[in-house]
Formats: C-alpha cells, structure tokens, sequence
C-alpha cells in the first residue's frame, strides 16, 4: 500500500470561489485523492482557507464586520461548498488556525537561526488617500516586463513575474485608485533565499517527472537574474501572524505581521496538525517528517500557473532553510487558465460562475465532469455554455446515463430486477472484453501520471464501447429468438455498469453512488482485470432500476443561464 500526502492549493477566504479557481486546484487534486483511495491506498488530502492579507481585511470592512469574524463565515461557507462539490478533504483548515501560527513562528526562528533572515529598513508605499500603508498586491501599475498595465505589485497576472510595488510604472493605489502615493520608511524582514539557490536549483533538477509547466516557470525565475531576490515575509498589517522568533519575541518587529505569502503554504503542515487535533490526535507527523515516517509518502500538490513560483521557490526555501527533515512536494501538478464565455473568469468582477451558483442550477457531477474533462491542462481552456451542454448531454446523458437506464430497465422488463444467468460470454464479449482491458491499463496509467484530460477521454471511451456492444448485441432483438443469449447480454450489460461505477468514481462520485446502490454492491474494488470484473455479478442477485442518473440540459436552459450571467455577480 501507498501513502499519499496531497494538498490542493488554498484558496483565499475573501469570497466564493469561481470555477476557474476550482478547475486549477482543488478539483483536480479531489479527483486524485479518490483516485487513490480506491486503488487501496492510504491518503491524507488536505485543504484550507488562506485567510492572511490585505484582501481578507478589505473584503471584511466592506462586509462591516470585524475580520476575524469575517473569516470564520466565510471559512464555513467555503467548507459547506467544498461538501456540495464532493471534494473529498481528510480536513480543511484554516491558514489562521493556532496550530499556523505556532508553526509559522517555528520556521521564522529556525531561519533566523540560520542566519537565513535579514533585517531591512526600506521605504514603503504609503497612501494618503487610504491612510495605510499599501500591501504590495494593492498598488497596480504597468508590469516592467511586459507592459501589462493591470499589474499588481506582488506579481504580474499576465506574465507570472514576481514584482516588487516599486518595480510598478505609474503606481496606483487599488484601493481607491489615487496616486498621492508617498514612499515612508519601515524595517521589515528578509527570507535570503538567494542563499540557497544552489540547493534549490540541484532539487528542481532532481525533479525528473514534474510537467513542462511547471518546471519550465521554476526555471524561469531561478535563472532570470533577478529571479530569485530575496523576499520581504513582514508587513505592516493589523490582520496575521505576529512577527515572533519562535517563542520569543522579535525585537523591532513589533506591530508587524508575516506575510501571506509566508504562512499560507505553512498551513500545508499545520492543516495535519488541525487534522490531528480533530481527530484524536491521529499522528500527523508521519506524514510530514522524513524522521517519523514520511520517507515513503508520496506528495503531490496541485495549482493554478500564477501559484508555481511560490512552490516551486519559496516554501522549498522555507523548508530548506529550516534545516529540519520535513517531507518536500514529489509532484507538482499545475494547471492552466480557464476562461469563461471569451474572457476571463474574474472575482473582483464578478464575471463567469461561483462556486455556489453553479451548484443552485445542476449537481456536482455535471461540473465535475465537464470541468475535469475539459481542464486547462495544457493550455488554456474555454468555458462556454454551448460546449457545457454539448458535454453533458453526449458524455452523461447519452452515453453513460443511457446505457445504465437501457440495461437495467430492458432487464426488469424480460428477466425481472434480477441479475440473469443465461449462456456463457462468445466471441463478441471477449473482444469487447479485451479492448476493455486495454483501456482500464490505460485509464490507470493516465490516472496515475495525473493526465486528467486524457483519463477523462479513456473513461469516455470505455462507456462508448459498453454502448456500442449494447448496440451491435440488441438483446433487444436477439431475446426473440435466443432468450438465453439475450440473458447473458444484460448479464455483461449489469456487470458493465458495476465496472462504470468503480472507474467513474472519482469523477462522478454521486452517480457512481447511485450505480453501486442499484446494483446492491456495498464496497467497490478497483477491478484487477476487465475479465474478472465483467463476471463478478453473481446471477440471481437482485437489483434495484436506479432513477435516471442525468437529465439533458435543454436549449431554454442553456439560454436562461447564458442570460442570468451575462450581467456578473454583484
Ligand atoms: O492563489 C491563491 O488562491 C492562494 N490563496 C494560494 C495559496 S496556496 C499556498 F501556498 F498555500
Ligand atoms: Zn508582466
């Protein structure tokens, strides 16, 4: 048995996530995760709400509520959409958590202790206009790389480059867009990570296996010259960790806070530790330490593009630095864009489709389908309303939903709701047979490597070829004749959906649920071979005709929601 640490990256607590966010992170690391529960493996899959930092403080004061109450609703709310999608958290915690803070603090102090922090006073932007000092992400100017002018002063969205506010042509403060912007002066910390570039450098190339994606962007910034400067990880903020060495305090840091940046992916430790407390102290660390246990732990992250460079570059520093044998990321699974309706799915704007929307109109799996078959894996891909119903209606309702509601209920009809025996598989099974054990070789494989489009093309192949036998064998026609022959049909045709139940599972968990009740199977195995799979239904087993799994989506659907969207979200 394999153990597997997976982590999806934690999305931020200021507001309900778009399908764009889902489709880059957390959906695609639950497929996995389930993936892994049932090839038998142990797993822990953790999630968080990344609660730190200037968004959450602004989302909370036009809330007009204090923000740590702020957080603790919208960590609930989040929480309850994650159940609603089916994403499969061991826990999902909370980047604020005490268990964070403890933890954050450890790490500055060992760092430190490292002689890896620095002390820095610097000048800082400060915004008359607003009264504060302004965090980096809330200065917006013109990126000096690529000249888009939307860029803030932590990143550039459109180029990935990591940027510092006074890199900014013509800052602007996206608070309240003044300009009257003065720089003050203030002393914050320094994560040298430039001092352990060459650490970094020798474990990125260790990374063999890591897609194009992801290596290509840890590169990128390792080399370019600039692009692995050393990192302020203080701000000048009310809301986050204190600045602590360790247990100690931090003299001249009073005041301060850690950057978001800083504890957020720490939460991927502490998330275990809040796990732990909220299951009876299970032990945490023999996932996270290389001294406890952790040495064979599979790990593998998941993220959007823009997060890569954090990951692949600073929390390995922070780790690193630490000179503690804690467990590092193995894979590191990125993703792309998707964009919605011909532009991009946008919170601040309100544009595309929130999490909770989507599921008010269809489902989970509807969205988990579409989505994870449709994933910007490779490039960038495209929401449409068009393409989501093309989708849905050819892939579930046709195809899946057709042959399952076709088999059981042409069954209940001649033979009763009753697995029937008749004559063993001939030619046409066994070749249906072989081919399908072909593609369940192949649909592990791709499982296994994390190529989510690919597995979505296999597993909807392998219901295409259940239809195909359903159409060529027409026990329908053949019952007529040769009732015993017919028998055997359905007999594959009911063993066929127990065989969709198990691989569909990790896409479409609640159908997958429905297939599995129906046919009274209590616990799935993941089959081994097609052969033994086809022909573990034993006859005269009884079975129950499952409600449809999908409906279709109609055109006055499609139009009504293409409408009720057009506008944005308030
Ligand atoms: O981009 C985001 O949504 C961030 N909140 C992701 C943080 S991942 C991590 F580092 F914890
Ligand atoms: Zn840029």
């Amino acid at each position: 048995m394999q153990r597997h640490l997976i982590t999806s990256a934690i999305p931020y607590i200021n507001g309900i996530k778009h399908l764009g966010n889902l489709v880059g992170s957390q959906l695609p690391a639950d497929l996995y995760a389930r993936y892994q529960r049932a090839r038998g493996n142990e797993v822990l899959f953790l999630c968080a709400t990344d609660e730190h930092g200037t968004p959450a403080e602004l989302a909370a004061a036009k809330a007009g509520k204090p923000v740590a109450e702020y957080c603790a609703e919208m960590h609930k709310i989040q929480a309850e959409i994650a159940k609603g999608f089916r994403l499969s958290f061991d826990h999902f915690g909370r980047s604020s958590s005490p268990q964070n803070h403890a933890l954050t603090q450890h790490f500055a102090g060992r760092l430190a202790d490292a002689d890896l922090i620095r002390e820095v006073t610097e000048k800082q932007v400060y915004s008359n206009a607003d009264g504060r000092f302004l965090p980096d992400r809330y200065i917006e100017g013109t990126c000096p790389n690529c000249g888009y002018d939307k860029a803030r002063g932590d990143q550039c969205e459109n180029c990935t480059k990591q940027l510092d506010p006074t890199d900014l042509i013509e800052p602007r403060s996206a608070v309240s867009g003044s300009t009257d912007l003065e720089v003050r002066e203030t002393k914050h910390l320094y994560l040298r990570q430039s001092a352990l570039k060459d650490d970094l450098n020798a474990w990125i190339d260790s990374k063999t296996d890591w897609p194009l994606l992801t290596t290509s962007i840890a590169k990128k910034w390792l080399h370019d010259g600039d692009g692995l400067q050393d990192r302020g990880i203080t701000r000048d903020l009310d809301w986050g960790i204190p600045v602590r060495r360790g247990d100690a305090d931090w003299p001249g840091m009073e005041g301060k806070v850690f950057y978001v940046w800083f504890d957020a992916p720490i939460e991927y430790i502490a998330c275990a530790g809040e796990w732990s407390d909220a299951h009876g102290g299970a032990d945490w660390e023999r996932w996270w330490r290389t001294d406890k246990g952790a040495d064979d732990v599979r790990y593998t992250q998941f993220m959007g593009k823009d997060n890569v460079p954090f990951h692949t570059l600073s929390f390995p520093a922070t780790i690193l630095g630490s000179g503690e044998p804690w467990k590092m990321v193995d894979h590191l699974k990125s993703f792309n864009y998707l964009n919605y309706d011909g532009g991009q799915f946008s919170t601040s704007q309100g544009r595309g489709v929130f999490m909770d929307q989507a599921l008010e109109i269809l489902p989970a799996d509807y969205w988990r389908w579409w989505l994870l078959s449709n994933c910007p894996e490779t490039s960038d891909s495209e929401f449409t309303w068009e393409l989501f119903q093309q989708g849905v209606n050819k892939d579930l309702a046709d195809v899946l939903g057709n042959f399952v509601s076709r088999v059981t209920k042409f069954c209940r009809s001649k033979f009763g709701e009753i697995v029937p025996k008749g004559g063993v598989y001939g030619d046409r099974e066994e070749t249906l047979i072989a081919e399908l054990d072909a593609r369940l070789t192949r649909y592990a494989r791709m499982m296994d490597a994390m190529e989510v489009r690919k597995s979505a093309q296999e597993l909807r192949a392998i219901w295409v070829a259940g239809n195909e036998y359903l159409q060529a064998a027409a026990p329908w026609a053949t019952i007529k004749e040769d009732p015993e022959t017919a028998a055997m049909q359905i007999r594959l045709g009911l063993n066929l959906i127990s065989f969709y139940a198990t691989l569909s599972a990790p896409f479409i968990p609640d159908a997958a649920q429905k297939m599995n009740t129906a046919l009274q199977i209590e616990k799935a195995q993941w089959p081994s071979n097609a052969s033994d799979a086809l022909d573990s239904l034993p006859a005269g087993q009884s079975f129950a005709v499952p409600e449809n799994l999908f409906a279709k989506i109609s055109d006055e659907d499609r139009k009504d929601w293409q409408d009720r969207f057009a506008g944005g979200r308030a």
